[in-house]
């Protein structure tokens, strides 16, 4: 199929490395609205826009690839779906639960594609993981905790998107979303309480966020998220036979299953960026004609965005 990328910064470079990796996929095109004169002379086979309207235009593409700041993703979505594209937008899809709500409406109507690009969800090591903590390799599993937090200095300014309001910044947005996805695929998406608290930065977003889960039933998590501090960035499930450690879980190439003194290393590499998995899924859906993914559908973004709203609103009530 060939590719238009919506956006062209930081992570559309990522991902056209694993596009390229994939058989028979074409970056196709990209649209720049900051800086289409030097993609064209980066990369002269392929053809740049100044617009995203002007790349929606273009018949030859069958899929779009959305990477701007989260607050575009629904225009941007709704827009390419109603180009004709098939679509697959940068997490968090939507900044809100209304917002995702209005994007798979489209989507239905319009009977093309559309997919979050929760990228962990696919990647082998991943998977592996949730299966062995399903498999009652662990046994009963009633805690875990997740942690990500990283801080990326030039992304702090005051344009700069992670603390911009403006480009919908705040921990929880841009990071959050991954605890909260392992976190959903252990317990579900529905806590009974939760307890959150942050860390507001002086443009008035969670620069830092903590929240307490309580799922009922006697399971419990705790994740965290940053944009101004590196943690230890990885995920533990605990069972009452041992636990399952994966460091960096949201780009995982490997796993420990720890039961008392032995550690058990599962690694389980990614092809080329890691997100050549996500890319193979988005493949195999329009190939069988699916208008979503089972293994991220449009309800996993709702759910998911109505749990960052939910938290949201205790924060900044
Ligand atoms: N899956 C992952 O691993 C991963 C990793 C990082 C980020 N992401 C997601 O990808 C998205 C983009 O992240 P990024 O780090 O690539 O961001 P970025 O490099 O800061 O910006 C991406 C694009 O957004 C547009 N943009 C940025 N600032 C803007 C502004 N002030 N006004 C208008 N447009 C602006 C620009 O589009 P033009 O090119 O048209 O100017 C830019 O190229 C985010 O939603 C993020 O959550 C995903």
């Amino acid at each position: 199929m060939n590719w238009g990328f919506i956006g062209f910064g930081r992570i559309a470079r990522k991902f056209l490395e694993s596009l390229e990796s994939v058989d028979g996929e074409i970056p196709y095109a990209f649209a720049s609205r900051s800086n289409a004169v030097a993609l064209q002379e980066e990369f002269p086979g392929v053809k740049v826009y100044d617009s995203y309207e002007s790349l929606l235009a273009d018949d030859n593409i069958d899929v779009v690839y959305i990477s701007t700041t989260h607050n575009f993703h629904c225009d941007n979505t709704i827009a390419a779906l109603k180009a004709g594209k098939h679509v697959l937008c940068e997490k968090p899809m939507g900044i809100s639960s209304q917002e995702i709500a209005k994007m798979t409406e489209v989507a239905k109507s319009s009977g093309k594609f559309l997919m979050e690009a929760m990228w962990m969800r696919f990647l082998p090591a991943y998977k592996s993981a949730i299966n062995c903590v399903k498999s009652g390799e662990i046994g009963k599993v009633n805690y875990a905790t997740a942690s990500f937090g990283f801080r990326s200095e030039d992304k702090l300014t005051k344009e700069g998107r992670l603390l911009n309001p403006e480009l919908a910044g705040g921990a929880l947005y841009d990071v959050g979303v991954y605890p909260l996805t392992i976190i959903s695929d252990l317990f579900g998406w529905k806590p009974q309480h939760f307890a959150a608290h942050a860390i507001k930065s002086e443009t008035g977003v969670d620069e830092t966020i903590q929240i307490q889960f309580d799922f009922g039933n006697n399971k419990l998590a705790q994740v965290m998220g940053s944009v101004t501090f590196h943690t230890n960035k990885e995920a533990c499930i605990y069972g009452d036979k041992g636990f399952v450690r994966m460091p960096m879980f949201w780009k995982a190439d490997s796993y420990e299953i720890v039961k008392g003194d032995d550690i058990t290393v599962v690694e389980l590499p990614y092809k080329s960026t890691g997100y050549a998995h996500e890319i193979e899924e988005v493949v195999s859906c329009i190939g069988q004609g699916k208008v979503e993914s089972p293994l991220f559908s449009l309800n996993d973004s709702l759910m998911s965005a109505q749990l960052v709203e939910e938290i949201l609103s205790t924060i900044f009530k």
